[in-house]
């Protein structure tokens, strides 16, 4: 076994909700070390490159629009097996659909402001870090 990291954002709706704090409280008691930790409101630009995938799909406009509508934080997290356990720890995208005790479930609003966000393979999580923390952030 070895330590994995993986990308995690605290979605513009949870910081508006004041619910921040008790999300970070939620993830270190899951058993991940944060690693960095940064404040960052989002251009529509950045949204946009950072759900390059999604371009094209119907709520792709929406989830840009949302993603750079006010402040997020932006995370990289560690642990064993760290992203399919962020993953997991998340819950459902829908938050109506995400087991009971997750932070999808406790915080997520609706489909398209669930709260969190998290990378979903090694590759994503490599190009989710470099795109928002420089090396020296990551040390
Ligand atoms: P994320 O990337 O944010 O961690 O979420 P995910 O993997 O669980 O879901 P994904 O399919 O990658 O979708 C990215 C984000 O787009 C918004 N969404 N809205 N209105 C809709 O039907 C819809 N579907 C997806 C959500 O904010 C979702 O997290
Ligand atoms: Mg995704």
């Amino acid at each position: 076994m070895s330590l994995e990291r993986t990308f995690a954002i605290i979605k513009p709706d949870a910081v508006e909700k004041n619910n921040t704090g008790k999300i970070i409280a939620h993830i270190e008691k899951a058993g991940f070390r944060i690693v960095a930790i940064k404040k960052l409101h989002m251009t529509r630009a950045v949204a946009e490159g950072f759900y390059a995938e999604h371009k094209g799909r119907g709520f792709f406009d929406e989830l840009v629009s949302f993603m750079s509508r006010s402040p997020c934080f932006i995370l990289c997290l560690e642990s064993e097996n760290a992203i399919a356990k962020w993953r997991e720890t998340m819950g459902a995208t829908n938050p109506e659909k995400a087991a009971e005790g997750t932070i999808r479930k406790l915080f997520g609003g609706s489909v398209g402001e669930n709260a969190t966000h998290g990378s979903d393979a090694p590759a994503s999580a490599a190009r989710e870090l470099a795109y928002f923390f420089a090396g020296m952030e990551l040390l």
